[in-house]
């Protein structure tokens, strides 16, 4: 018995009762099941593989092997179906394989994209449980490997947007960048003039090593003496004559939406503390290390307005992607996406690197998990095309339109049956699924009817010590506290929002030749 074993096997005798009461009354004929095991057996590895769950009477084990679990795919259900124990299930074995596996090693990179919280709270729980049972190197083992983006009150992973330090980018492509999904991720109508005016903005922070900040706004934008010094480190002269031509270039119905946008945004402590902080500063704070484990809160809770979470996940989103195909393809990685149709409802930048990246980013080892309630309605028919087409299998939960697609994949045993009733059964039997059943569709294979491994909670200690432990042990090695990031905050702009002498520019990047758009596209695979 493994550790994952030990901690959630309370619940296992009597599921597998309920497993077997379900089979016995889907009244599967014979020649289904034996047509599924065939299939099963197909997709079975040699050895080792993810577990994805069970099948038929004897509820005999499913699994897939590593290159197919870890390829990109869709998981698909209603509210309540299973999704997020079903794609717990494939992380925790991830990392157990990842950091505590001797018996079956698996190095792999995991990022998690969590805009609703509670994948992302019931995955720090059970890491912080596989912490609990550790000994004193496996727990520095874990707390080293996971990095945690999340912000409160009282603390926040400060997150540079506009430092182009990296360098995967130009300067002016960060910029773009941030400016198109901050814009779509709000819920305000922008002017050309102001998205030009907030770009132009954008550009100068990243030229400059700036941190968003409003008081630096608005002093730029006012006062013409202090603009033309901070200008001569902006080595862009569209940027630099935009701002130094802001009497035609900005009007004030501009520059006061402009601002106010700015205020609005940096009223929020979570939001000025985390973007607040000078990159310089966070270089110094928090050494930018690696860690295979990253795990995102996007959540907006009830204190943040939902645009902050979504700007939050596509600028990580957008990181994520920049440097995947710089990545090393023998350590596998999956982005996993929970709830995808909040960062993926509108065809912008990000939705179409994301969209083709999860086809493309095979060749640098990674998938890109998308799990949704619905994808069919919640949205464009374009994007779900591409969707289907890029990825490389299917878990359908209980669903509606979604049983389309996997009716023409399912074994045909002989029957009596007519194809059109054939058809109304199957479509009825996936709308009413039970919770933690769904349909396997991998592709090249029929699909399986399966009933997703146990994932029950830890049952160590309660959720609120666990969710304390994790804060305090692993979270806090990713997090500053809210009183330090006030005070560096209230020391940049003493420096060089109200001193006299505004610090040199920094340096060219040296990291890399910045890529540009087309690079980009490029190395996605949406080449021009
Ligand atoms: N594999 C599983 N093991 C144990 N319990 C499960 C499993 N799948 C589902 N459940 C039970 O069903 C509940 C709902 O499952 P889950 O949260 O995974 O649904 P979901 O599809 O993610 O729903 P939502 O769309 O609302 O997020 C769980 O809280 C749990 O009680
Ligand atoms: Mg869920």
């Amino acid at each position: 018995m493994n550790l994952l074993d030990l901690l959630f096997a309370g619940s296992r005798q009597a599921s597998y009762q309920r497993a077997m009461a379900n089979t016995r009354s889907r009244g599967i004929t014979e020649t289904d099941a034996d047509a599924h095991r065939r299939i099963a057996r197909e997709l079975e590895p040699e050895r080792g593989g993810f577990p994805f769950g069970t099948i038929g009477r004897d509820a005999s084990p499913v699994r897939l092997p590593d290159e197919t679990a870890l390829a990109s795919s869709l998981v698909i259900g209603a509210s309540g179906s299973g999704k997020t124990r079903f794609i717990l299930n494939l992380m925790q074995r991830a990392i157990e394989r990842s950091l505590l596996s001797s018996a079956d090693p698996l190095p792999v990179e995991l990022e998690l994209v969590d805009p609703k919280q509670e994948t992302f709270d019931l995955l720090s729980q059970y890491i912080v449980a596989l912490w609990l049972a550790a000994d004193g190197a496996t727990r520095e083992r874990i707390a080293s490997a996971v990095r945690v983006i999340d912000w409160s009150r009282d603390a926040v992973t400060p997150v540079a947007p506009f430092d182009n330090s990296a360098g995967e980018v130009s300067n002016t492509y960060l910029a773009y960048l941030r400016t198109d999904v901050a814009i779509q991720a709000g819920a305000h109508s922008y002017s050309g003039a102001l998205r030009q005016a907030f770009f132009m903005f954008a550009c100068v922070l990243v030229e400059r090593r700036f941190p968003p900040n409003y008081r630096f706004a608005m002093r730029f934008l006012d006062d013409e003496t202090y603009r033309r010094r901070i200008l001569e480190g902006v080595a862009d002269a569209d940027v630099r004559a935009f701002f130094e031509e802001a009497k035609h270039s900005l009007p004030k119905q501009t520059r006061d939406a402009l601002l106010r946008r700015i205020q609005s945004d940096m009223s929020f402590p979570e939001v000025r503390l985390s973007v607040g902080i000078p990159p310089p500063d966070l270089d110094r704070l928090l050494p930018r290390r690696a860690t295979p484990i990253v795990l995102g809160n996007y959540g907006s809770s009830m204190t943040l307005p939902l645009a902050k979470g979504k700007e939050r996940a596509s600028y990580r989103l957008i990181d994520v992607l920049l440097s995947a195909p710089r990545r090393d393809p023998r350590r596998r990685g999956l982005l996993v996406i929970d709830e995808s149709p909040m960062l993926l409802s509108e065809e912008n930048e990000l939705t179409a690197a994301l969209m083709e990246g999860a086809r493309t980013l095979r060749s640098a080892g990674m998938g890109v998990l998308f799990a949704a309630q619905d994808f069919a309605n919640a949205l464009p028919s374009q994007i779900v095309r591409t969707l289907m087409l890029n990825t490389r299998w299917w878990a359908v939960f209980q669903s509606r339109e979604e049983a389309e697609w996997i009716y023409p994949h399912i074994a045909r045993s002989p029957s009596d049956t007519s194809d059109a009733d054939r058809h109304r059964e199957f479509v009825r039997t996936v709308q009413n699924l039970r919770r933690q059943h769904f349909y396997l569709y991998v592709k090249g294979h029929s699909a399986l009817p399966l009933r997703a491994p146990d994932v029950g909670d830890p049952a160590v200690r309660s959720a609120a010590e666990l969710r304390a432990v994790f804060r305090r042990e692993i979270a806090s090695r990713s997090t500053i506290a809210a009183r330090t990031a006030v005070d560096l905050i209230a020391k940049w702009e003493a420096e060089v929002v109200d001193g006299v002498s505004v610090p040199p520019a920094p340096l060219p990047s040296k990291a890399r030749s910045p890529r540009g758009i087309d690079q980009l596209m490029k190395d996605l695979g949406l080449g021009k």
